[in-house]
């Protein structure tokens, strides 16, 4: 199964670009035509977070636009930039208003995949309930899947700034991982840089942006302001996993 990871777009619409100086529906748009010929093509697309950078309705038409051009399916995790009534009103077409949290499972190519809900509403850090761990405690002992996707990492990447922000107690949640040697892969966002970390049996992989990168040493103007994006180019993961093993790599796009 090949998977194609595209991670916090941060979508605004065209007029009110850029985000963080970066053109951040122009890199999505670039990126949509690299992965559409893509060879081979991929089994699954996910988006791990922060599709939007505001949580308003015309971002996520914005994003449900360009999207329209991706020749697959994109699955969607939500991010703490999401705002869940709006993403599932525009990206779901769900008619009734609903703020509960979206986490779900899906096969494909002979692999199970789950997607987590990691956002903590109105913050920035994420976390878990138990009913979400449930659910996922329930779904690895009875139908294990092969790889998680979530936005929060549930481990720190070793950049202060950004550990502050991750997956908060997540003692169970890596306890119940640790104890499915089947799952195999942590796919996760949010800190706009590519780290790998070692669990028990898994290996969690967070993925670039694909619409800006963070520094991981901020940047102080004399104003004090904080400045945590840089000029690397757009970036997207791509996996292959098949029952003997995964290989991973990433692709920047030029600019
Ligand atoms: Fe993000
Ligand atoms: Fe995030």
């Amino acid at each position: 199964m090949r998977i194609v990871q595209l991670s916090d777009p941060h979508i605004v619409p065209a007029d009110r670009q850029p985000v963080h100086g970066q053109d951040t529906l122009g890199r999505l748009r670039a990126a949509i035509d690299a992965v559409n010929v893509l060879s081979p093509s991929p089994d699954l697309v996910v988006m791990t977070g922060d599709q939007i950078n505001d949580g308003s309705e015309d971002s996520y038409r914005a994003i449900k636009d360009v999207l329209s051009y991706l020749r697959f399916p994109c699955h969607m995790a939500i991010g703490n930039h999401d705002y869940r009534p709006v993403f599932r009103r525009i990206m779901l077409e769900e008619s009734v208003a609903n703020s509960a949290p979206y986490y779900y499972a899906l096969e494909r190519a002979g692999q199970r995949v789950i997607v987590l809900d990691t956002q903590d509403e109105g913050e920035v850090a994420g976390r878990l309930n138990d009913v979400q761990l449930d659910w996922l405690e329930r779904g690895l002992s009875t139908n294990p899947p092969a790889v998680i996707c979530m936005h929060h990492p549930p481990v720190p990447v070793g950049v202060a700034w950004m550990d502050e922000l991750i997956l908060q107690e997540s003692g169970r949640f890596l306890r119940i991982c640790n104890a499915h040697p089947s799952l195999r892969l942590i796919l996760c966002g949010h800190v706009h840089h590519d780290f790998c970390i070692e669990l028990d049996h898994a290996t969690v992989l967070t993925a670039p942006s694909v619409g800006l990168q963070f520094r991981k040493d901020p940047v102080i103007r004399a104003d004090g302001t904080r400045v945590i994006a840089t000029d690397e180019p757009a970036a997207f993961r791509i996996v292959d996993i098949d029952d003997s093993g995964w290989t991973t790599s990433i692709r920047q796009l030029a600019s």
